[in-house]
C-alpha cells in the first residue's frame, strides 16, 4: 500500500563520499580527470553534498577537491579534516572556491580508539572537538563534526561531545558506524537517544555513516533516518574501506520504493543511477557484481520459466521497480535452461520468427537440450536452432 499522496515526506540530505571514503578502498584510486567526471555526474544527479576528498592526504587530493570546488554548480563541496589546525586549514583552502562549501572534521570518541589509536584521555578529545569545530567555523558556516567509531562510544561521553560540537558551531552531526558493527534497531535507538538527551540537538542535522562489514550498511542507514537522522552518507556501488559503505543507489531506491513505510524523500534523479554506477566502476576499476541490487547486470534479468511467464503477464509479479526508474532500458528475459515455452515463443517473436505448433514444440525441445550444455544461449544460437524450419517455411 502506498502512503497518501499528501503525506509529508521529510527530505533526506544525500551526502556522497565516493571520492573520499570510496576512494579509500584499496586499489580504487582515481585520476583527477576521473574524479572530475564523477563529481559532475553526482552534481547533475542531485546529490546534496559531495565529499570530494581529504585535502591534507596528498597534493593530488588537495588539487582534486579544489578543482571540484571550482566546477560543481549545485551541490555543497566538502573536504575532510582531522581535528588539527593543519588539516582544517588545508580543507578550508581546498573548498574555498565552492559556491557552497563544507568542512567535515572528525575525531574518535570510542574508548578503544581513544586509548589505542589516539592515545588520548577523553577530556583531551573533548577539548579537541571544541577547538576543531571552532577552527573550521572560521572558514565556513557549514561545518560537519563526526564522532569516529560513534556506534561503539559510551553514551554519556557521546552526548557531551555532540552538545559541545553544536555549541561550537557544527551544523551537521555525523555518528559513524565506522566498523560496521551496529545492527539496525540499535543504530536507530542511538539517534533517538541523542535527539532526546542532547539539549541543543535541534540546532543540527544528524547523519548516518555506515560501513558494510556485516552487510548491514543500508539497513542501518534506513534505521538511522527512522531514528531521527536526516542525512545519509553513502557511496556509488557501495565503494569504500573493507566491505564498503552504504550504497547510494540502494538507499535512494529503498526510500523511493517503500514510501509506504519510509516517509522520506531525496533529491536524486534516479534514472541517472545506472550511468553513475558504470562511471564509478570504470574509474575505480571495481567491477559491479552481477547480482548487485539496483545496478547489477542481473538486477532486471529473469531466467526461470515461472518468473518469465509471470513477467510476460504483468511485470509487477517479479519486479518491484521499473527498470527505467534507475536508467535501465528494459527488463531482460535471459534464455537459459530454466526458461519456459512462453518466453521462448516471445523470444522467437522478437527475432521475427514464427513457427507452427509442431515446429515450435520441436524447436523448444532442441533449445532445452542446447541450454543444458551451454551457460548462455544467445539470439544467434536460437536463430541457428530454427534455421531448418525457417528454410522449409521459405520453400
Ligand atoms: O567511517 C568513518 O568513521 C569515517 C569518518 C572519517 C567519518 O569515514
Ligand atoms: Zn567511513
Amino acid at each position: 500500500m502506498n502512503a497518501p499522496v499528501s503525506a509529508p515526506k521529510d527530505r533526506i540530505v544525500i551526502f556522497d563520499t565516493t571520492l573520499r571514503d570510496g576512494e579509500q578502498s584499496p586499489g580504487a584510486s582515481m585520476t583527477l580527470s576521473e574524479k572530475l567526471q564523477v563529481a559532475e555526474v553526482l552534481d547533475e544527479m542531485g546529490v546534496d553534498v559531495i565529499e570530494a576528498g581529504f585535502p591534507i592526504a596528498s597534493n593530488g587530493d588537495f588539487e582534486a577537491v579544489s578543482e571540484i570546488a571550482k566546477r560543481v554548480k549545485n551541490a555543497t563541496v566538502c573536504g575532510l579534516a582531522r581535528a588539527s589546525n593543519n588539516d582544517i586549514d588545508r580543507a578550508g583552502e581546498a573548498v574555498k572556491h565552492a559556491e557552497k562549501r563544507r568542512i567535515h572534521t572528525f575525531i574518535s570518541t570510542s574508548p578503544l580508539h581513544m586509548k589505542y589509536k589516539l592515545q588520548m584521555e577523553p577530556e583531551t578529545v573533548y577539548e579537541k572537538v571544541i577547538a576543531s569545530v571552532t577552527r573550521a567555523r572560521q572558514w565556513t558556516d557549514d561545518v560537519e563534526w563526526s564522532a569516529e567509531d560513534g556506534s561503539r562510544t559510551e553514551h554519556d561521553f557521546l552526548c557531551r561531545c555532540v552538545e559541545a560540537a553544536i555549541k561550537a558551531g557544527a551544523t551537521t552531526i555525523n555518528i559513524p558506524d565506522t566498523v560496521g558493527y551496529a545492527v539496525p534497531e540499535e543504530y536507530a535507538a542511538l539517534f533517538q537517544m541523542l535527539l532526546n538527551r542532547v539539549p541543543n540537538a535541534d540546532k543540527a542535522i544528524f547523519s548516518t555513516h555506515c560501513h558494510d562489514d556485516l552487510g548491514l550498511a543500508v539497513a542501518n542507514s534506513l534505521a538511522g533516518i527512522s531514528g531521527g537522522a536526516r542525512q545519509i552518507e553513502c557511496t556509488i556501488n557501495g565503494l569504500g574501506e573493507r566491505a564498503g559503505n552504504a550504497a547510494l543507489e540502494e538507499v535512494v531506491m529503498a526510500i523511493r520504493t517503500r514510501a509506504d513505510v519510509l516517509p522520506f524523500a531525496t533529491g536524486i534523479k534516479t534514472p541517472m543511477l545506472t550511468r553513475a554506477s558504470k562511471l564509478v566502476s570504470n574509474a575505480s576499476a571495481f567491477p559491479v557484481q552481477y547480482n548487485k541490487a539496483i545496478v547489477g547486470q542481473n538486477a532486471f534479468a529473469h531466467e526461470s520459466g515461472i518468473h518469465q511467464d509471470g513477467m510476460l503477464k504483468n511485470a509487477q509479479t517479479y519486479e518491484i521497480m521499473r527498470p527505467d526508474d534507475v536508467g535501465v532500458k528494459s527488463t531482460s528475459l535471459v534464455m537459459g535452461k530454466h526458461s519456459g515455452r512462453h518466453a521462448f515463443k516471445e523470444k522467437l517473436k522478437d527475432l521475427g520468427i514464427e513457427l507452427g505448433d509442431n515446429a515450435l514444440e520441436d524447436a523448444f525441445r532442441r533449445f532445452k537440450d542446447l541450454a543444458d550444455k551451454k551457460k548462455h544461449v544467445f539470439d544467434e544460437d536460437i536463430e541457428a536452432l530454427v534455421s531448418d524450419e525457417m528454410e522449409n517455411a521459405g520453400e
